[in-house]
């Protein structure tokens, strides 16, 4: 499974490319706000520091405006995914996009069927958001898991990519499910990595250490 994180932060995103382990980056209009930085620049640094695919939002929803911003999106690197809400609009664009050759990530999915609708406009990857499902007293990763059945039975294309992501749970499951992407924020990233028996074992391990003999 690929390993994409959840940011616009470029320090977070450098750090998390550092492990080496990142396949690449997810955006949205509150993480880009959150920088406080323009939409164009901000995806410009991440496409140059990530090689995989970097997902920037269109802001419109209306579908002219929404057409020509995600053409837009689209050249500013060859790794840019462009993701558009999952509404009547949204996917009148993506079947357009697809047609020109365009990467898109069709976003805030909250149920399989809007996840086929996706998948028949030809997105590249649906992005079920399974924490704010959880939020809302719906289990997220039942819809991950009835997505990938779907998708299974019918032969679609279409990646998933788990979105929403709140805890290592979710990606556990997601893995165990089969699917094809998790985004994840940076702290849940660093939760991912530490485990409170292997910092007890390490520091076992450098005590008895220092009780080797230096010569034999
Ligand atoms: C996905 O691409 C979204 O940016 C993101 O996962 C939303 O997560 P949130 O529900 O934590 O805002």
């Amino acid at each position: 499974m690929q390993l994409f994180i959840d940011t616009a932060d470029v320090q977070e995103i450098r750090e998390a490319a550092e492990l080496g382990l990142l396949d690449g980056v997810t955006t949205n209009p509150t993480l880009v706000a959150a920088t406080g930085r323009p939409m164009r620049e901000c995806l410009t640094e991440i496409c140059s520091i990530v090689p995989g695919p970097v997902s920037g939002e269109v802001l419109a929803t209306t579908y002219d405006e929404m057409l020509a911003e995600a053409r837009e999106l689209a050249t500013i690197a060859p790794n840019i995914v462009v993701k558009i809400p999952l509404i009547r609009d949204g996917l009148r664009v993506v079947k357009v996009l697809t047609g020109e050759g365009i990467k898109t990530n069709v976003t805030l999915c909250f149920s399989p069927l809007q996840a086929v609708l996706a998948a028949k406009a030809g997105a590249t990857y649906i992005s079920p958001f399974v924490g704010r499902l959880d939020d809302v007293g719906h289990e997220g990763m039942d819809v991950v898991h009835q997505i990938i059945e779907i998708y299974g039975n019918y032969g679609y294309d279409t990646k998933v990519l788990v979105a929403s992501v709140r805890s290592p749970l979710h990606v556990l499951t997601a893995m165990q499910m089969g699917a094809d992407v998790a985004t994840i924020p940076f702290k849940v990233i660093g939760q991912l990595i530490k485990h409170p028996l292997t910092d007890v074992g390490l520091a076992r391990f450098i005590a008895d250490a220092a009780k080797i003999p230096s010569k034999g």
